[in-house]
């Protein structure tokens, strides 16, 4: 049987590279490449800081899981840049983990130490939870979110000390692994 291959989905806290990272995969796929902040403001027609300070974070929490769940379902195998926060509402994990189920998506975690995630993330203007005590919030989201980003994760890199650049070559060799595997899954 031949399958179409999956959609990639990066995961990963704020700074960790996922929308370069993506962009960069998806040339090198030849595929869509997708990215849920951009897609919200243009479904919404509002940036991502407004609609958290004229409507508030779980507003824009909804926006997030129509646009994930729209994401999985586009055919063409696209490469998807989702956003720090996807892995927060269980039911986003759900359509991940789903779509992992039936090898419509492989998911990736790009990991980095807090403190250099810190240094990347400066100047974040799409991100409003970082304003007040960027180095702490990002400790506590490391806490947090690593074993949500962990229970939906296929592959995961740490691209801490990585140039963008290696982290798309291992990733590109991962990805190769991982297809050969789930291709033997299903002859
Ligand atoms: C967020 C991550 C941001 C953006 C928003 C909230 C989060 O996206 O969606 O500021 O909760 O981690 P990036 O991960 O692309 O920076």
């Amino acid at each position: 049987m031949t399958l179409s291959p999956p959609s990639i989905v990066l995961v990963g806290l704020m700074g960790t590279g996922k929308s370069t990272v993506a962009r960069l995969l998806a040339e090198h796929r030849g595929v869509e490449l997708l990215d849920t902040d951009k897609m919200i403001e243009s479904r919404y027609g509002k940036s991502v800081r407004d609609i958290f300070s004229e409507s508030g974070e779980d507003t824009f929490r909804g926006y997030e899981t129509e646009v994930l769940s729209d994401c999985v379902k586009r055919p063409g195998s696209p490469v998807i840049a989702a956003a720090g926060g996807v892995v927060v509402r269980d039911e986003n994990r759900q359509l991940l983990n789903n779509a992992r189920d039936i090898h419509t998506a492989v998911v990736v975690w790009l990991h980095a130490r807090p403190d250099v995630l810190a240094e990347r993330t400066t100047k974040g203007v799409h991100r409003p939870l970082l304003d007040e005590d960027r180095a702490g919030t990002l400790i506590r989201m490391d806490e947090e979110r690593g074993p949500l980003y962990a229970s939906v994760a296929d592959i995961v890199i740490d691209v801490s000390e990585r140039s963008v650049e290696s982290v798309v070559e291992l990733l590109i060799e991962a990805l190769q692994e991982q297809e050969e595997y789930v291709g033997n899954d299903n002859v």
